[in-house]
């Protein structure tokens, strides 16, 4: 079992190229299924297990898929299979993105409920009714879904009771080869869906309206293979934006989208951290972030789907947070079990009291360094971020979920500054 160590208290000065985004490659793989004519290549696409599992996903179907230096080389022209085998759709939530595609290239699809980070009870409610009403016929037996629409899939009218960012997906990914046009109402407005509606229109499909509440998508008869590179990943942005606050460090960060960080840059000026966007709101721009300690409390951060504050930053915040001077508070709107990084920072001498959806953080002066274990990727980040400030060493097990999300993680923050090993 691999464990991080980090030396905390070394103030963090540098530039960091942030990676390709990891929710917009893992739709976007599962999106190269519905391309029948020509190979797909996606460029910037991060090195990380996640990804690796979507590529043999693929490879299992008959995709040829293969990963190299951020280049993604995918062929589906010979699909071979429509099952995904459970081992396979254990290693992430992401999996379930693979149902859609499956569908809508040979009507048919069996596999098992997804796997993921343990964050509460996650459904998929959303994703199979949405599908059923395309006409989908969907048994579901000890824990494996059988899918078959012998007659194709059929555009209809979807109106989710939540915007969910993974059913939207789902849907967008079914729609595009569907007979006639699907509205999806109140879909999940988050960068990634805009990012997978850019490369299925390169490929031919006809899609609008995404990034905004109502997608419509236009069914057409074939998909062509394109060339499409990743978005920023504004998670792995958020996450060395918080290293830099508690080191009281200075770090540029490049390749990024400011525009897509809105929520998360408000709160770190709350903090006090001087921030400049350089580059506008398009791919290719530089996030100046500049930490002064000592970090001060800032208003109630609630998560919410975009563009409101991200879950996926909730742990990182926090653990910032616990140095911040005064008391804050943050209420998890998304996930039910989004706290389980709580304990592990409460090692480390922070002083954060969790109950429900609601976390009272009261800054401290110092956290020093202690044994502690993630549970989940952003809660794993969010250790190491508190590592990084804290007086002496921090020994973080679990490192496996830290590279679910993050790519060569030990070596972007060792280039900065930061004294931290893989062990
Ligand atoms: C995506 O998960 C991300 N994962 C998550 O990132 C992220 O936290 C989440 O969106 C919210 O932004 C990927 O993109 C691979 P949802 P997803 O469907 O699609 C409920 C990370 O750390 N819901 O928007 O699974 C659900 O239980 C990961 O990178 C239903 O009730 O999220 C949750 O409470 C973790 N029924 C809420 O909606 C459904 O059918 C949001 O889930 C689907 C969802």
């Amino acid at each position: 079992m691999q464990r991080l160590i980090i030396n905390g208290g070394k103030k963090l000065c540098g530039e960091i190229r942030i990676q390709g985004a990891k929710n917009s490659a893992l739709p976007l793989l599962a999106g190269t299924l519905l391309v029948g004519k020509g190979s797909c290549e996606i460029k910037n696409v991060p090195g990380l297990s996640d990804v690796y599992s979507a590529c043999r996903i693929l490879n299992s179907l008959g995709c040829r898929c293969r990963w190299e230096k951020g280049t993604v080389r995918a062929d589906g022209t010979e699909l071979g299979g429509f099952e995904v085998r459970e081992e396979l759709m254990r290693t992430m939530r992401g999996s379930i993105v693979f149902m859609g595609p499956l569908l809508g290239r040979l009507r048919r699809c069996r596999l098992t409920f997804p796997g993921g980070c343990p964050l509460g009870s996650r459904p998929i409610d959303l994703h199979l009714s949405a599908l059923r009403k395309m006409g989908v016929s969907i048994r579901e037996e000890h824990g494996v879904l059988d899918c078959s629409c012998p007659g194709g899939l059929k555009g209809a009218d979807i109106s989710l009771s939540f915007p969910s960012v993974g059913a939207t997906e789902n849907i967008m990914l079914s729609a595009v080869l569907a007979e006639g046009e699907t509205v999806i109402r109140n879909a999940a407005r988050e960068p990634e869906i805009e990012d997978l509606a850019g490369f299925l229109n390169l490929c031919g499909a006809d899609v609008s309206g995404a990034g905004s509440g109502t997608v419509h998508i236009k069914g057409v008869k074939e998909l062509c293979g394109c060339t499409y590179e990743v978005m920023p990943d504004r998670i792995a942005a958020a996450t060395y934006m918080a290293a830099a606050a508690v080191t009281g460090g200075e770090l540029a960060l490049r390749q990024i989208r400011c525009g897509d960080l809105r929520a998360v840059i408000n709160v770190f000026e709350q903090m006090g951290c001087d921030i400049y966007c350089q580059g506008g709101e398009g791919e290719g721009g530089t996030l100046f972030i500049s930490g002064k300690k000592p970090l001060k409390a800032v208003e109630p951060v609630r998560t919410m789907p975009y563009p409101g504050f991200p879950t996926d930053a909730q742990a990182i915040v926090m653990a910032a947070l616990t140095l911040a001077e005064g008391s804050s508070m943050i209420i998890e709107n998304i996930f039910e079990n989004r706290y389980l990084h709580v304990d592990e920072l409460v090692r480390m001498g922070a002083d954060i009291r969790a109950e429900g959806k609601v976390a009272v953080i009261k800054g401290v002066k110092e956290l020093y360094g202690a044994k502690v274990r993630a549970a989940d990727l952003r809660g794993g980040a969010a250790l190491a971020v508190a590592a990084l400030a804290a007086e002496g060493t921090t020994e973080i097990e679990g490192l496996h979920l830290i590279d679910r999300g993050y790519e060569e993680f030990e070596k972007k923050l060792s280039a900065v500054g930061a004294d931290i090993v893989r062990e």
